[in-house]
C-alpha cells in the first residue's frame, strides 16, 4: 500500500471484502485488526479499551504509515450472537427491533453499537433500552432501497444476528444530579435520549428533564404513548412532542430555563448544526452542549 494512502480504500482497491458505511468513523463497520502494532491514535477513537488493548481499528480512519499485518473483522467469531425477539412497525417506516443477547452486553443507556446481519452488512444504531432490561431494543428508520434495510424488513424470529461492542459518550451521568437537562431528537434520535431520560430517572435526577422531539414527518412521535405515561409518573419529566414544521418556530422560541442546564442532541449532522446557534444564543457555552448525529440516509 503507498504511505499515506487510506487504509479502507486500500483495502478495497486490494479486492479485499472489508465491510464500511460511513466512512466518518462512527459506525464501526470498517473495523480491522492489527495486534500488537504502531496505530495512529485516530483510528482508534471511539473504540472501546477492550478494543484498543486488542488492537483493532477503524480502517477509514487510517493513513497507511508503514507495513501492517491485518485480519478483517469477522461478526461471526469477533461479535456477541443475539436472536430477534420480536419486530414491530411503527409510522414513518420505523422498527422497533427487539433482541435477546446470548451472553450479557455491557452497555450504558444512550450509547450505541453496529447490528452485523451478514459479515459484510453492518450498521450502527443507538440502544433505546437499558442496562437493567432483559431485551436489547432498537429503533430503525427504515430507507428505500437501503441495503439495510432491504434485508432487516425480512428478517424473522428467532433469526440470529450479531453485535459489535457499545461505545459513544450519550450517557447519563450521575454528576449532573442538579443540572436541568434539555433533551433534544428528530427521528430515530429519540431512541438514546429517551433511553438516557428513562436511566436519570432511574438514578433520581432532581432537576427538569425536558424532552424535545420533532417528528420526521407531519405525523405524531412515534412513542409518543410510552412517553406520556412515562411523564404522568415522572413529574420532572417535561415532554415537547412536535413535528417537523413545528420546529423553526420551536427554535425561535427556544429558552434556557437555567445557565446550569446541559443539553444533548441526537439527530442528523444537520438537525445539530441547526441547533447550536439558537442554543449558544440561549446561554449554553460549547461544553454544555453534547451531540451525537447519525448519518442515517447512508446508513440505512
Ligand atoms: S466506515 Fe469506518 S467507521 Fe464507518
Amino acid at each position: 500500500m503507498p504511505t499515506g494512502s487510506n487504509l479502507l480504500s486500500a483495502l478495497q482497491a486490494a479486492g479485499q471484502p472489508v465491510s464500511w458505511s460511513c466512512r466518518a468513523g462512527q459506525c464501526q463497520s470498517c473495523l480491522v485488526q492489527a495486534p500488537a502494532q504502531a496505530i495512529p491514535a485516530a483510528a482508534q477513537r471511539g473504540l472501546t479499551p477492550q478494543q484498543q488493548a486488542e488492537g483493532w481499528l477503524l480502517a477509514c480512519q487510517c493513513s497507511v504509515e508503514h507495513d501492517m499485518q491485518l485480519t478483517l473483522h469477522d461478526p461471526a467469531s469477533d461479535g456477541l450472537p443475539a436472536q430477534i425477539e420480536s419486530l414491530e412497525r411503527l409510522p414513518g417506516d420505523i422498527l422497533v427491533l427487539r433482541l435477546r443477547p446470548l451472553r450479557p452486553l455491557r452497555y450504558q443507556a444512550g450509547q450505541h453499537l453496529t447490528l452485523w446481519l451478514s459479515p459484510q452488512l453492518g450498521r450502527s444504531y443507538s440502544l433505546a433500552s437499558l442496562p437493567t432490561e432483559p431485551l436489547l431494543e432498537f429503533h430503525l428508520q427504515l430507507h428505500e432501497g437501503g441495503a439495510f434495510s432491504n434485508q432487516i424488513r425480512q428478517a424473522e424470529l428467532g433469526q440470529r444476528l450479531y453485535l459489535g461492542a457499545a461505545t459513544g459518550h450519550l450517557c447519563y451521568d450521575p454528576a449532573w444530579h442538579d443540572r436541568p437537562l434539555l433533551l433534544l431528537a428528530r427521528g430515530t434520535g429519540l431512541a438514546p435520549l429517551q433511553a438516557l431520560a428513562r436511566d436519570a430517572l432511574r438514578q433520581e435526577h432532581a432537576a427538569p428533564i425536558h424532552l424535545w422531539h420533532w417528528s420526521a414527518a407531519e405525523q405524531d412521535c412515534y412513542l409518543q404513548q410510552p412517553l406520556r405515561e412515562l411523564a404522568a409518573s415522572a413529574p420532572s419529566l417535561q415532554l415537547h412532542l412536535r413535528t417537523r414544521a413545528q420546529f423553526d418556530t420551536d427554535l425561535r422560541a427556544l429558552r434556557i430555563g437555567s445557565r446550569n442546564s446541559l443539553a444533548l442532541l441526537c439527530g442528523s449532522p444537520g438537525f445539530i448544526e441547526q441547533l447550536r446557534r439558537p442554543l449558544f444564543m440561549a446561554g449554553l457555552a460549547g461544553r454544555q452542549i453534547i451531540d451525537e448525529a447519525f448519518l442515517a440516509p447512508q446508513l440505512g
